[in-house]
Order: structure tokens, then sequence, then C-alpha cells
């Protein structure tokens, strides 16, 4: 079966007066349907910025992506956006949750944006919330939410609209081990259901655990 996301020679360097910082040195990486992949590496070591690149936010000075076939790295920002929104979902540090929405407008706003109905859109994110244990939590606002409580919403939401490949910047950064470990689960749990992909950036090795595979950011290069 195809890769869901492959990236080809990826380099990337910043200039700094007269100091150059090779950040990415020469990336290759193949991900293919519903697998799940880690990244770990010290921070600083180019884990954010190789997901930007993943996820066509930025450009790598050599080398290609392609998600799901198609180039990321040579569409226009249209194109790419295009892409993003069919394939990509994204979680991060900080939930971004929409603060005037409850938990169930915020998983659904996904869907309306792309042209569901509203009562589609929010018996979709229904089932997306119980998915996540927040059945009892579908009428709170993000700050009615423990920390925990706000990242499972963020992961609902990222599921909604069914990516091929889900890409996530230190998705565990502000919890506590507990909670972490139950995102992370919930994240294998829903990438085992739905095939989706996924890709997880992190400085916490212990996140490997529930990964087909993982790799080790460190100068540049990704080493097994
Ligand atoms: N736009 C930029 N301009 C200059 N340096 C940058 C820029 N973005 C990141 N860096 C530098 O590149 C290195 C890697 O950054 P980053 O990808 O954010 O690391 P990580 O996510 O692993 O902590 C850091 O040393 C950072 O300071
Ligand atoms: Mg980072």
């Amino acid at each position: 079966m195809s890769d869901v996301l492959s990236a080809r020679n990826l380099r990337k360097r910043f200039v700094d007066g007269e100091r150059e910082l090779r950040v990415l040195d020469g990336i290759d990486l193949d991900i293919r349907r519903g697998e799940r992949v880690a990244v770990v590496g010290r921070s600083g070591t180019g884990k954010s910025t190789l997901l930007h690149i993943l996820a066509g936010l930025a450009d790598p000075d050599v080398g290609e992506v392609r998600v799901a076939g198609q180039s990321m790295t040579s569409a226009s920002s249209d194109g790419r956006a295009a892409i993003r929104n069919q394939y990509m979902g994204f979680v991060y540090q900080f939930h971004h949750l929409l603060p005037e929405f409850s938990a169930l407008e915020n998983v659904a706003m996904p869907l309306i944006v792309s042209g569901r109905t509203s009562l589609e859109s929010e018996e979709r994110a229904k089932n997306l919330l119980d998915a996540v244990d927040l059945t009892e939590r579908v009428g709170h606002r993000p700050h009615q939410l423990s920390g925990g409580e706000r990242q499972r919403v963020a992961l609902a939401r990222a599921m909604a609209t069914e990516p091929d490949i889900l890409l996530a910047d230190e998705p565990t950064g502000n919890l506590d081990r507990e909670n972490a470990s139950r995102v992370m689960k919930l994240i294998a749990d829903m990438s085992t259901a739905t095939g989706t992909a996924f890709i997880v950036v992190t400085h916490d090795a212990s996140i490997a655990d529930k990964m087909n595979r993982s790799f080790v950011l460190e100068d540049g290069r990704l080493n097994a």
C-alpha cells in the first residue's frame, strides 16, 4: 500500500549572523497508512521545524514531502491548504480551542467549515467526544475543562474530518503523567479504529511505547 506521507532528503538551516545552524541534515521518512511513528529529541533539535515542513507550513531548503502521493513541497499555498484540509489533522502542546465555544461546538467547527450541516456535524462531534470519554462535558467551554480534558477535545477536533494522518507536536507537554498516558492511549485506539496514521514529535521518550516505530532526531538526522 502507498505511503500516506513520505519525506526525502529534507534539509533546513537557519543563518544567524555568521552562525549557521543545520537543523535538518538529510531526513528521509515514510509513514504507511495507519502506522504510528514517534520522533524523539531534546529541546532545540528541530522537531517542530520538521513537523512544520511535513505539514507544508514551512519550506525545506532541499528535499520533498509527499502526502497521499501529492507533492506538498511544490504545491501553491492554496494547494497546500487543500492537502492539509483533506488529509491532515493536528494536535499541539497548547490546545488552541476557541474559548467562546463549547467542547461540542469546537469539535463540530471543522465539519461545518467543510460544508456539513450543523445537525450532522454536531452528531459526529458528539460521537467523537464519546470516544475520548467526554460524554458528560459536551457543553463545557475550554476554561471549564481540566488540561487533560481540553487536550482530549483537541484530539476529537483533530479527528473530526477523518484525516489520513494526525501530526502532533508535544501533545502531552502540558499534562501530568497519568493524563499524558491517557491521551496517548486514546490516540493509539483511535488510530487503530480509523486507520489514521500518526506522527508525534516529543522530548518525552516514554511516548515511544505505544508507537509502531520510533526515531531519535539528533544532529539533523533521524536515527532508529
Ligand atoms: N525561524 C527560525 N529562525 C532561526 N532559527 C530558528 C527558527 N526556527 C527554529 N530555529 C532554531 O532551530 C532549532 C530547532 O528549533 P525547533 O524545531 O523549534 O526545535 P524543537 O521543536 O526540537 O525544540 C532551534 O535552535 C531554534 O532556535
Ligand atoms: Mg518544538
